[in-house]
C-alpha cells in the first residue's frame, strides 16, 4: 500500500491512517506529527518551525521535503498524511518516488464540509502516551489509554478557520494536479462512522475501479460547500 490521504484538516486524515496502519502493516507518515514532535524536542528545526505550526500556516515546501524525503526511504508500504499539501511538494514527491523507482498507488480524498471540521478539531484531543486521536463526545478516549489527552494548540477557532482557508487555496488544487496525471483517486464522506470511513477507503485501494474526476471528485464537493 502507497497511498496519499488528502482532506482538509479535521476531517480524519490522522484517524484512518492509524487505524489502516493497524490493519495493514503500512507505515503512518504523518508530518503534523513529526513538525509536533522537532517542536517538542525544541530543535534547531523545531524553534524554526514553531511559529508556522502555532499561527496555522504551512511550514516552506524546503523544509518539508527535506523532513520527509529520508523517511519515504526507509519505507516499503505507507500511507502519506499531510504531505503533500502543495503543488511544489507533490511535484518533489514525484520526483523522489521516479528516483526511489516506486509509484504512488492511491490517492484517497477524505471529505467534510467546513462547519463539521469545527466542531472536530475543537473536541479533538490526543492522548500523549499512546498518540492515538480522540474526540471528547464522538470518539472519548478508552479507559485503558492513561493520556493525559492534549488539545493541540492550533486547535483554537480562529487558527482552525485560517488551516481550513489555506486547505482551500494551496491544497485542493492537488486533485487537480492528480487528476491531470491519471492517477486513481476516490472521494470518501468523512462525516460516515470511523469503521465505514475505514472500510471505504480499503475497498478504494482495492478495486482499482475508482471513479472519474469529472462525476466523483468535483460534485460532492461542489455541492458541500
Ligand atoms: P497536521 O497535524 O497534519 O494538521 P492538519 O493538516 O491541520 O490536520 P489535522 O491533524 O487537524 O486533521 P486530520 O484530518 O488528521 O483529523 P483527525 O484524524 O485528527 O499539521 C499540523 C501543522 O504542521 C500544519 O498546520 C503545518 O503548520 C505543519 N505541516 C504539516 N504538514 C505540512 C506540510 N506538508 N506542509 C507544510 N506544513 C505542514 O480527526 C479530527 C477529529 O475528528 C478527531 O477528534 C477525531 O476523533 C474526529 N473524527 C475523525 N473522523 C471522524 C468521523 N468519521 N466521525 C466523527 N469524528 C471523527
Amino acid at each position: 500500500m502507497r497511498i496519499v490521504l488528502l482532506g482538509p484538516q479535521g476531517a480524519g486524515k490522522g484517524t484512518q491512517a492509524q487505524r489502516l496502519s493497524t490493519l495493514t502493516g503500512a507505515q503512518h507518515i504523518a508530518t503534523g506529527d513529526m513538525v509536533r514532535s522537532e517542536i517538542q524536542a525544541n530543535t534547531a528545526l523545531g524553534r524554526a518551525i514553531k511559529g508556522y505550526n502555532d499561527r496555522g500556516a504551512f511550514v516552506p515546501d524546503e523544509l518539508m521535503v527535506a523532513m520527509v524525503q529520508p523517511v519515504l526511504q526507509t519505507a516499503r508500504n505507507w500511507i502519506l498524511d499531510g504531505f503533500p499539501r502543495t503543488v511544489v511538494q507533490a511535484r518533489a514527491l514525484d520526483t523522489a518516488l521516479h528516483e526511489m523507482g516506486v509509484t504512488l498507488e492511491r490517492v484517497v480524498i477524505l471529505h467534510a464540509p467546513d462547519d463539521e471540521l469545527m466542531v472536530r478539531l475543537a473536541g479533538r484531543r490526543q492522548s500523549q502516551a499512546t498518540g492515538r486521536i480522540y474526540h471528547l463526545l464522538t470518539n472519548p478516549p478508552p479507559k485503558h489509554d492513561p493520556g493525559p489527552f492534549i488539545q493541540r494548540v492550533d486547535d483554537t477557532p480562529a487558527t482552525i478557520r485560517r488551516r481550513l482557508a489555506l486547505y482551500h487555496a494551496a491544497t485542493e488544487p492537488l486533485q487537480e494536479y492528480y487528476a491531470a496525471r491519471g492517477l486513481l483517486m476516490r472521494v470518501v464522506d468523512a462525516c460516515a462512522p470511523l469503521a465505514t470511513v475505514t472500510e471505504t477507503i480499503l475497498h478504494a485501494v482495492d478495486d482499482g475501479c475508482l471513479s472519474s474526476p469529472s462525476t466523483s471528485l468535483h460534485a460532492p464537493l461542489d455541492a458541500a460547500r
